[in-house]
């Protein structure tokens, strides 16, 4: 008899896929939530990974893997203890993103996707640059594990990826607290934690700053509302 070969999705994770699948009308529409599910096991999509969305969703591999090679937030190598991502397009680079970066690899020694120290072990740290974070009344904005840290400086930064790679956990400037990669992943599958001391700590958290809310602010204070929609068929 052919025994079967061994996996690292055991039956933990395939209640969680079964549990994804029955989310949706279409079991094919839980495959982003499900590379993420991967993620959060192996801190990469791995080909195994790749056949397990496939078996678990009835799709092809050549599907699966045309959506996860779209998407930057899948990764094709095993992931650091943490993702660093700094934003270095237009606004940000302007504003210092670009020497951030810059610094960030020199100091790390390594390139965009790589790692310093041992995937996956304490400590180590994936770089990355990325595109605009959506967060650019903060700029320069450094994520990690998609959390944000605004307004960061080189020297800021490099005390932050210091005190990564020390073990510590720096406090987000908002929303949740820092987690690891493969955890913030299980979050981004839609798993979170039942406990709701926990809940507040991993995934809530105050995500308006004061400047992205300055403009409602101002608004109220003057009474500004927006006009009135135009009246159906009065459109020019
Ligand atoms: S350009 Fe960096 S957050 Fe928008």
């Amino acid at each position: 008899m052919t025994q079967a070969p061994e996996t690292v999705f055991g039956d933990d994770v395939v209640a969680k896929a079964q549990e994804l699948i029955g989310r949706y009308p279409e079991s094919r529409s839980a495959l982003l939530p499900m590379l993420h599910l991967v993620q959060s096991v192996q801190g990469f999509v791995s080909r195994e990974g790749i056949a397990f969305c496939a078996e678990q969703l009835g799709l092809t591999e050549a599907e699966v893997s045309a959506v996860a090679t779209f998407y930057t937030m899948y990764k094709r190598r095993p992931c650091g203890e943490h993702l660093v991502s700094v934003c270095t397009n237009t606004l940000c680079a302007a504003m210092g993103g670009d020497a951030i970066y810059q610094k960030l690899s020199e100091h790390l020694g390594v390139g965009h996707n790589e790692t310093a120290g041992e995937p996956g072990e304490p400590g180590s740290i994936t770089l990355e640059h990325a595109e605009c974070l959506a967060a650019c009344d903060l700029a320069p904005v450094v994520q990690v594990n998609y959390e944000y840290f605004d307004k960061q400086t080189v020297e800021s930064a490099v005390e932050l990826v210091d005190k990564l790679r020390n073990g510590e956990r720096p406090k987000p400037t908002r929303g949740a607290e820092l987690t690891d990669f493969k955890t913030a992943e299980l979050q981004l599958a839609g798993f979170f934690p039942e406990d709701e001391e926990r809940f507040a700590a991993d995934v809530d958290g105050p995500s308006a700053a004061e400047e992205t809310l300055r403009g409602a602010a101002l608004a109220q204070e003057r009474g500004w509302i927006a006009p009135p929609m135009p009246e159906e068929g009065s459109r020019g």
